[in-house]
């Protein structure tokens, strides 16, 4: 799967963002090795500290599904009745997340910049010196 086409699908993913409270719309679409895709929409809360990221919810589905092992993943994200304009890195929750499924190396964060121009990213480079199973061995 190209990077462009995973951009799309976060795309599409965030159409079903549920974000009455931060109005904030996040979409992710993750490529597992198998060849599978994993989207997810941030999830809010009244309570707002059960909210989930998109990114996370992405990852739990695939995850709750069997898959152990991931390429990249996609982000897009922006307010509510708005395209995104500019990237929408992600929290550092969802970057630990992916520390302890991902190859920090080669781990792929395709983000979307004004213009709709791609810029990836290592998740080496967003999470430097990251603590992941690695480091309990
Ligand atoms: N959010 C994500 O889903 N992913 C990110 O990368 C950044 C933030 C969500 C959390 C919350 O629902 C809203 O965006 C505002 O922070």
């Amino acid at each position: 799967m190209k990077k462009q086409a995973l951009l799309e699908l976060a795309h599409q993913a965030r159409t079903y963002a549920y974000a009455p409270y931060s109005h904030f719309q996040v979409g992710a679409a993750l490529l597992a090795k198998s060849g599978n895709v994993y989207t997810g929409c941030n999830i809010e809360n009244a309570a707002y500290t059960p909210g989930n990221c998109a990114e996370r919810t992405a990852f739990f589905k695939a995850i709750s599904e069997g898959e152990r092992e991931f390429t990249a993943i996609a982000i897009v994200g922006g307010p509510e009745g708005k395209q995104p304009d500019g990237i929408c890195p992600p929290c550092g929750v969802c970057r630990q997340v992916m520390m302890e499924f991902c190859d920090p190396e080669l781990f792929e964060i395709v983000l979307e910049d004004s213009g709709k121009e791609m810029r990836t990213f290592l998740l080496k480079e967003i999470l430097p010196y990251g603590f992941g199973p690695d480091n309990l061995i």
